[in-house]
């Protein structure tokens, strides 16, 4: 009973630009249809899934004030966004809608009963654990604003919820949205833009016969115990694919060109994107961006691999294609439906810009060359799997996440070497700045690792190394899974920028 694909038309999430400097997002409930004649309970950023896309401009400081008028607690993070701390979207500094108690945790786990206190509205694997008290967590209710200097190149970031424990399930229910900043040196290169610019957040979800969301929460009030059931350890991955929050969609395009901006905002699946029309003829990806900006000169790719929390920007050109033409994308790493994602249908020859790829600039902007710096520091972060206060979890160097203990301190204006290892496929992503991929296993960096990243696909027992420097925000920051149940199962660390 899946709906029938390419029979909704794309939909756009709604763009919101400052007024002065200030943007006003409400974070409620909705009812949305998303299945075709369903109604589904969502957890929304303005009442839309996608979010409404924040568009705003380098270097013009905005402040995001969000309400909270839903029943949970929430925290926003600008993801890739470089940003003080305090309005970083710590998983502590939680947004209580008005009224809000968090309740005493009831006391499931054997092994902690008893640690009833020291709980101050900050949540806490297992419920109740004094480790996971954190006397810095700066809680407001009602109202937050968030100030985001912008200080960084045009890119597509993304914001997204990030509450302590319960991630995963809060994103799951629709609090993502994208955020694009422009800049001059972007305007300058003659992308393709207005309709021909377009945003696809891809992300998968489950519903049940009458089109609520369905998600394996141990607690579905996510109030108590974190986490999911033990067989969704891998992560939670749903068969309906939705793309801006309608599944398998089709958009209508002239034959032109097009900068898609896309960005997977799954919990935990996994795309290898591929373009092809009807009959089989392949269609190519320039990649001309990524995670932090544009790259130094365009990269083609036949297939684009996407782990949770990366954004590519690209170009594609269906100006060969016949009215009429369908081109798909699919995901090489899905089975059945979850192998389709989308369809474009040429609807139109296009009388504009013919020329448009003959002025795609070879040079796009400067980006360093990813050499390793001579005697930097390098440090290691192993992602593994941990027993995470009395269950399976994830967690950093042997450790959960502990919201009051940062794993290291890293002085900023100082080039290191980070080195991530791991168990099992991991993305890994880094807030406050963006790095460059160094090595990949032995070898070089990969296709996908072009340009700047905030988020890294590392696969099962490989090493990725990367250089990374912090700039200017002193305060803690977040290093964790950005597969989310992972996160919410404690594959995450803080460390402080000094
Ligand atoms: Cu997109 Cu720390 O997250
Ligand atoms: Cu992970």
């Amino acid at each position: 009973r899946l709906p029938e694909a390419y029979a909704t038309p794309l939909p756009l999430p709604p763009v919101k630009r400052p007024s002065g400097d200030l943007i006003e997002i409400a974070q409620r409930p909705a009812t949305v249809e998303i299945l075709p004649g369903l109604k589904t309970e969502m957890m929304t950023y303005d009442g839309v899934f996608p979010g409404p896309t924040l568009e705003t401009r380098r270097g013009q400081a905005v402040t995001v004030r969000h309400t909270n008028s839903l029943t949970l607690p929430t925290a926003t993070h600008l993801h890739g966004g470089h940003t003080p701390a305090d309005s970083d979207g710590w998983p502590t500094d939680l947004l209580l809608p008005p009224g809000f108690e968090q309740p005493r945790p009831a006391q499931p786990g054997a092994d902690h009963s008893g640690h009833d206190g020291g709980h101050g509205g900050d949540g806490g694997h297992g419920g109740g654990h004094e480790a996971m008290h954190d006397p810095k967590a700066q809680v407001t209710t009602g109202r937050r604003d968030y100030r985001y200097p912008l200080e960084q190149p045009a890119t597509t970031l993304w914001y997204h919820d990030h509450r302590m424990d319960f991630t995963a399930p809060q994103v799951w229910r629709g609090l993502a949205g994208f955020h694009i900043i422009r800049d001059d040196e972007e305007d300058a290169l003659s992308l393709p833009r207005g309709e021909r610019e377009i945003p696809l957040m891809i992300a998968d979800r489950a519903f049940d016969e009458d089109g609520a969301l369905r998600y394996p929460a141990l607690d579905p009030e996510l109030l108590g115990q974190p986490g999911v059931e033990d067989r969704y350890m891998a992560g939670v991955l749903g068969d309906v694919i939705l793309v801006n929050g309608a599944p398998w969609p089709e958009a209508e395009v002239d034959a032109a060109q097009y900068r898609l901006r896309l960005l997977n905002a799954s919990n935990a699946r996994r795309y290898a994107l591929r373009l092809r029309t009807a009959d089989g003829k392949p269609v190519a990806f320039t990649q001309i961006g990524s995670d932090g900006g544009l790259l130094a000169r365009p990269v083609e790719h036949d297939v684009v691999t996407m782990a949770s929390g990366e954004r590519f920007d690209v170009v594609v050109d269906f100006r060969s294609l016949a009215p009429g033409t369908t081109v798909e994308l699919r995901n090489d790493l899905g089975t059945g439906r979850t192998a389709q994602v989308m369809r474009f249908r040429i609807a139109r020859r296009a009388t504009d810009d013919v020329r448009l790829a003959d002025r795609l600039a070879k040079r796009l902007a400067d980006v360093p060359e990813p050499e390793k710096p001579d005697g930097a520091v390098v440090r290691k972060w192993h992602f593994r799997r941990e027993a995470v206060h009395g269950r399976m979890g994830w967690g950093i160097n042997g450790k959960p996440f502990e919201p009051a203990v940062p794993q290291a301190k890293v002085p900023l204006d100082n080039t290191e070497i980070w080195e991530f290892f791991t168990d099992a496929h991991h993305p890994v992503h880094v807030h406050l700045s963006p790095f460059q991929v160094l090595r990949r296993g032995n070898r070089g960096p990969g296709p996908m690792d072009h340009g700047w990243k905030d988020t890294v696909d590392v696969r099962p027992y490989e090493a990725v190394r990367v250089r990374v420097r912090f700039e200017k925000y002193a305060g803690r920051f977040l290093i964790h899974c950005h597969n989310l149940e992972h996160e919410d199962m404690a594959m995450m660390a803080g460390f402080e920028t000094v």
